[in-house]
């Protein structure tokens, strides 16, 4: 709401975390957004599944942006916010005819002109003309068939490519019986429209999408995010370190290079924790008007931003919790302990079944025979620190 000075935007923070950031501040990722707008250009369909907190968003609303400079009509539709079929119907109906009509709601505003109200705002008909048919439908299955012929139709109409997001796809699944089968049979085959699907449960869109038999078997192209470029979350280490030093010299901090290298180092150059540990200790150096960054503030900031990422952490480690052995094992490879106690009280199939399983969910990686690590070593400290599987952070001694 307007205050009273009108709307002004607040200035984006220093170091963004959580959510969507700016191009400006999405390190790293210049390659895989090229390749991503060419492919979506040649009319490929995408497949992004990755880990989470590692810019899968911040870098698919950064390629629609482009392909909208290139004249594309795009879509973007976070799956995890739907509740229902209609809903997702709808948001993808509404983030379509936005691309004609300039505003966010034209299904509403179709709504009360199918009623037989005039319009908030001002709407031309050939506006509101495509939403008024899917307006008028009851039928929620219906809704959402036409809903998913939209694409096509406005392909057709305007000559133009559209480009459509499904963000967390996977979780569109959750809405009802054989969504992926009727989203399949309405997407393939339609003319002048590229799909993009976004997905952080790594083993689900796996499935979906290279398994025979599922639904989207074969239909999108992976393309690799986590190691693109052979670099750990496929970031290169002299692109944080340019973005790092930057950021701090434009509110003139010093920071150097064996600096940057232990932050990097701490996170394991994870996007969002790298973000965060940076952001807690530009805050650091603000607050005490220090200039230069020591190896002592590093710390200090460190154990700041460990407790800011509580939250996503507890979140994962409450998800392991629900399959039997997952946290324990997750300890003793957090712990470096191990891994098959000759008489221990997992059996060793259990073992390797939940190794598998934490893989498959992006939190450990193989480094070799028997010998596993996690892929964010900030979560790794985090489940060192839990006192006996309970979700609290107890300081190391
Ligand atoms: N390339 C990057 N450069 C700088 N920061 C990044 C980058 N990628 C991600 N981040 C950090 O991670 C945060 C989360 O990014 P984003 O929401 O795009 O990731 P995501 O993979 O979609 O996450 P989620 O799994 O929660 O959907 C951002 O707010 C930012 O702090
Ligand atoms: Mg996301």
């Amino acid at each position: 709401m307007p205050g009273p000075f009108g709307r002004v935007a607040a200035p984006p923070p220093h170091f963004p975390v959580g959510g969507p950031v700016p191009a400006a501040d999405l390190v790293g990722r210049e390659a895989y957004i090229r390749r991503a707008v060419e492919r979506l250009s040649d009319g490929s369909h995408l497949l992004v599944a990755g880990p989470r907190r590692i810019g899968k968003t911040s870098i698919i609303l950064e390629v629609l942006r482009r392909l909208r400079r290139k004249g594309a009509l795009t879509a973007y539709v976070d799956c995890l916010g739907a509740t229902d079929l209609r809903g997702l119907g709808e948001r993808l109906a509404d983030a379509l005819l936005e691309n004609v009509s300039g505003t966010e709601r034209t299904l509403a505003q179709a709504k009360a002109v199918a009623a037989g109200m005039r319009p908030t705002v001002r709407v031309k008909y050939e506006h509101v003309e495509l939403a008024l048919e899917l307006a008028r439908e009851t039928n929620a299955q219906r809704f959402f068939d036409a809903a998913l012929d939209l694409p096509r139709t406005l392909a057709a109409r305007g000559g133009k490519r559209v480009v459509v997001v499904f963000d967390e796809f996977q979780a569109a699944g959750r809405l009802g019986p054989r969504v992926f089968d009727v989203m399949r049979t309405h997407l393939q085959a339609q003319r002048g429209v590229a799909y993009a699907f976004l997905g952080s449960e790594e083993g689900i869109m796996e499935q979906l999408f290279s398994e025979k038999g599922r639904a989207f078997y074969r239909f999108a192209v992976p393309l690799d995010l986590a190691d693109a470029g052979g670099h750990r979350f496929g970031i290169a280490p002299d692109d944080w370190l340019d973005y790092i030093r930057g950021k701090f010299a434009e509110r003139r901090i010093a920071v150097d290079e064996s600096v940057v290298d232990r932050l990097i180092d701490a996170t394991g150059g994870h996007p969002q924790d790298t973000m965060q540990l940076c952001a807690a200790l530009y805050y650091l150096m603000r607050d005490s008007g220090q200039r230069t960054v020591t190896a002592e503030l590093l710390a200090v900031a460190y154990e700041q931003a460990m407790r800011e990422l509580e939250r996503p952490f507890a979140l994962h480690w409450s998800e392991i919790g629900r399959q039997k052995y997952l946290q324990a094992i997750a300890k003793r490879v957090a712990e470096r302990a191990v891994l098959y106690a000759s008489e221990g009280e997992v059996p060793r199939p259990e073992v390797l079944r939940a190794l598998e399983a934490l893989r498959a969910r992006g939190l450990v990686t193989r480094l070799g025979r028997g010998k596993y690590d996690f892929v964010e070593p900030m979560f790794a400290e985090y489940v060192r620190r839990m006192s006996g599987g309970e979700a609290a952070i107890v300081p190391q001694h």
